[in-house]
């Protein structure tokens, strides 16, 4: 049975990750600082799953605490890092220690640990203001911020690694908007604060937590207005994980992106999370968010063709979905402290 060491395992897409990988007959440890997650989430992957995982608290700058623990491990899968857009543009510092210096340690570790197989999280915002839609891979790159900029310097890193050294196989998958939650309502996105993402924002205006929505421009160049998103089912950006595993062989270099191919308007969000679950999104239009993008979706025909993946679950799913758990963990994960 293989082992899949997992940083980041214990947040949010690396949960629902490690859960499939779990069930797919793998062996998994977490390697998470728990910076922006709970050890509650740990707990409940054991319980859906019926099995156990080995989680190791530390920091992938730890580069030799992380070397210990690569022992016996055959790839990694790296979903570690920091990611709010808007507090890397006030401190960009932040992010290329964390992402890009923690990767480079992460590395230098997976070198003395003689593993040499990584997934890598990377993400759309690398694409910047789109001059094409869909948005294939090999879209010009031009990253707004400093969060986008560290996802696209180590998917450089990565390429340069592999250039130079035999025996590397790296797969990147470039996430567009994940959403949604496990079906089963315990785990999920469990944001510190305010959130700054439309999905959890909207989940918390449902609960009552917040007053209302405020959508962010609606006089974009699009069908009502309002910003497009390529919005994916998380479930189904973790199977994509499981079929980017088994691509990963002893020398190959991939860049995939992960979406449904498919843009919806804030809009569309709102109308669809209302009448799914029979409750009112009470919202108002303000002026447009600094740095957004009007219209952002995928072209998913090469992952589609070479992993053999496409995402199944469509905008329904996903605003039930997100809604279920929001409302079994009213506080996140803290509910069940
Ligand atoms: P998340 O914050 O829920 O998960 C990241 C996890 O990494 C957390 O558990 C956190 O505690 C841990 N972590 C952070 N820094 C660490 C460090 N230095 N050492 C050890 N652990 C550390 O985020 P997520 O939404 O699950 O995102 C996972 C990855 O996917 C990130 O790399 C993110 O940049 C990328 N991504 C996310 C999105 C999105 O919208 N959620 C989109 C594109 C790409
Ligand atoms: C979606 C749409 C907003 C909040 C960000 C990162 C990206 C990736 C995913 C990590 C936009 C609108 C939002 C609100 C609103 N993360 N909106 N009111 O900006 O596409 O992408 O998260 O890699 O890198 O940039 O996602 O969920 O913030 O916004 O009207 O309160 O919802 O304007 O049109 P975004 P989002």
């Amino acid at each position: 049975m293989k082992t899949i060491f997992v940083t980041g395992g214990a947040g949010y897409i690396g949960s629902h990750t490690v859960l499939l990988l779990l069930e797919s007959g793998y062996r998994v440890k977490i390697y998470d600082n728990l910076s922006n997650s709970h050890l509650e989430a740990v707990k409940r992957i054991e319980r859906l799953s019926g099995k156990s995982v080995e989680f190791i608290e530390g920091d992938i700058r730890d580069t030799d605490r992380v070397a210990n623990a690569l022992q016996g491990s055959s790839a990694v899968i790296h979903f570690a890092g920091v990611k709010a857009v808007g507090e890397s543009v006030s401190n960009p510092l932040k992010y290329y220690d964390n992402n890009v210096l923690g990767t480079i340690e992460l590395l230098k570790a997976m070198k003395q640990s003689e593993v040499k197989k990584m997934i890598f999280s990377s993400s759309a915002s690398i694409y910047g203001n789109p001059q094409y839609l869909p948005i294939d891979e090999q879209h010009p790159i031009n990253p707004t911020n400093p969060y986008g900029r560290s996802k696209f310097m180590l998917e450089q890193i990565l390429r340069d690694i592999y250039d130079t050294n035999r025996g590397y196989s790296f797969g990147i998958l470039r996430y567009f908007n994940p959403i949604g939650a496990h079906p089963s309502g315990e785990i999920g996105e469990d944001p510190q604060g305010i959130p700054n993402n439309l999905l959890p924002f909207i989940t918390q205006v449902a609960s009552g937590k917040l007053d209302k929505l405020r959508v962010f421009g609606n006089d974009y160049d699009t069908p009502d207005g309002t910003g497009v998103r390529d919005y994916i089912h998380v479930m189904d950006l973790a199977e994509g994980h499981l079929r980017m595993l088994e691509k990963l062989d002893d020398n190959s270099f991939d860049i995939y992106n992960l979406g449904t191919g498919r843009g919806y308007s804030v809009l569309q969000i709102i109308k669809t999370f209302e009448k799914v679950n029979g409750i009112n999104i009470p919202y108002e239009i303000v002026s447009r968010r600094a740095g957004d993008v009007p219209v952002s979706y995928a072209d998913v025909s090469k992952a589609q063709k070479e992993l053999g993946w496409r995402a199944k679950r469509g905008l329904e799913d996903m605003c039930k979905d997100a809604w279920r758990w929001q409302l079994k963990n009213p506080k996140g994960y803290r509910s069940s402290m």
